[in-house]
């Protein structure tokens, strides 16, 4: 048995320093150290053996073992790698793939693609703005003076005391009109923060949908036939839209736009947005002749549009990121 035991380190020492590539050693590997390997084999030999050698075969076979181990392991050192060299196919073209889990554009992002479509069709172009913004384009420009209750700071997040983030996309139609003449017809999608305490239809954070119209001789009945187009496009030739008279600083006069919704199985009149003419003092804020230009401006809220067009019942939902929910749309 001791003497087979030599035979086979022999022979392994022998086909190891024949192995000049990555390819015989791999070879090697499998003759000598696979499960099917030499080695494996040899350890049968000891329930063959007699008794007494049975301890000293032992020892020899795991002694070699770990000899031939580290051979294999100092050559493969030398030849920097065991893998074969695309000495054949290295992986079965035969076995079934694996299926590639698919990601799909968060229904909110899907319905503000298909706001901007909507819109992009009324020949509204898009507009963006940043979402940090400074007290100017959030408040000063938009006339809503220093004591008005919506600049408290808890009211907002600041950042410093000058600097907080948007409230509301209407920041960006004051950024638009610094850089651009009139006429203007923009929508401005993007991200909104308030400390709103959450609930089924209140999030901090949310999404508006900025629309603004200047031109000369633009009328109230511009704005609504905007809305209510839109909202046929977007809900179809049935959906029921109220305009409730309300107040903005920065427009006069102004107005809610309502949509008949049905929230967690009862139906409500649910405030989309909000939107009117463009007040005078934001058209002298930005160097516009408020004698010459009139328009109309509306912001309407994402992810209420999203609830109505689905019938989600929870503004929640839509911020869990649970893919159960978001698979459906
Ligand atoms: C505004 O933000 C005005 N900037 C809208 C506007 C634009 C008026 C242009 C006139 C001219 P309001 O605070 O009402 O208005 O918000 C507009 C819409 O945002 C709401 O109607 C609602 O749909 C949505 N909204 C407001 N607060 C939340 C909230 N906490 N969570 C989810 N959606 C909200």
């Amino acid at each position: 048995m001791l003497e087979r035991l030599q035979q086979l380190e022999a022979a392994a020492t022998a086909a190891l320093e024949k192995v000049s590539d990555a390819a015989t050693l791999e070879q090697f590997r499998i003759e000598y150290l696979g499960t099917k390997g030499q080695l494996k084999e040899a350890m049968g030999w000891l329930k063959d053996a007699p008794k007494e050698e049975k301890r000293e075969l032992g020892q020899g076979l795991n002694a070699l073992k770990q000899k031939v181990e580290a051979a294999f392991e100092e050559k493969k050192g030398q030849l920097g790698s065991a893998k074969p060299q695309a000495a054949g196919p290295l992986i079965d073209v035969t076995e079934p793939g694996e299926a590639p889990v698919m990601g799909r554009v968060h229904v909110i992002q899907q319905v503000l693609d298909e706001l901007i479509e909507v819109f992009a069709r009324m020949g509204f172009d898009v507009a963006e703005g940043p979402e940090l913004e400074d007290e100017k384009h959030n408040f000063v420009s938009l006339n809503i003076p220093m004591e008005h209750p919506a600049r408290d700071v808890n009211d907002n997040f600041y950042i410093d005391e000058s600097h907080l983030l948007r409230t509301q996309t209407s920041t960006i139609q004051i950024r638009v009109m610094e850089t651009t003449k009139p006429p203007i017809r923009i929508v401005a999608p993007g991200r909104v923060y308030r400390p709103d305490t959450h609930d089924a239809t209140h999030s901090s954070m949310f999404h508006q949908i900025e629309g603004l119209y200047v031109d000369r001789n633009v009328t109230m009945v511009d704005l609504k036939t905007t809305l209510i187009n839109f909202a046929h496009a977007f809900f179809g030739p049935d959906a029921e839209v109220r305009l409730r008279p309300s107040y903005f600083p920065f427009t006069e006069p102004s107005a809610e736009m309502d949509i008949k919704m049905k929230v967690r199985g009862q139906v409500q009149w649910i405030e989309l947005g909000g939107c009117g003419m463009v007040d005078p003092a934001v058209f002298e804020a930005v160097g516009y002749d408020p004698d010459e230009w009139t328009g109309f401006a509306f912001g309407l809220g994402v992810e209420r549009i999203a609830m109505r067009r689905y019938g989600i019942g929870d503004i929640r939902w839509l911020f869990e990121n649970d893919v159960r929910f978001l698979k459906q749309f």
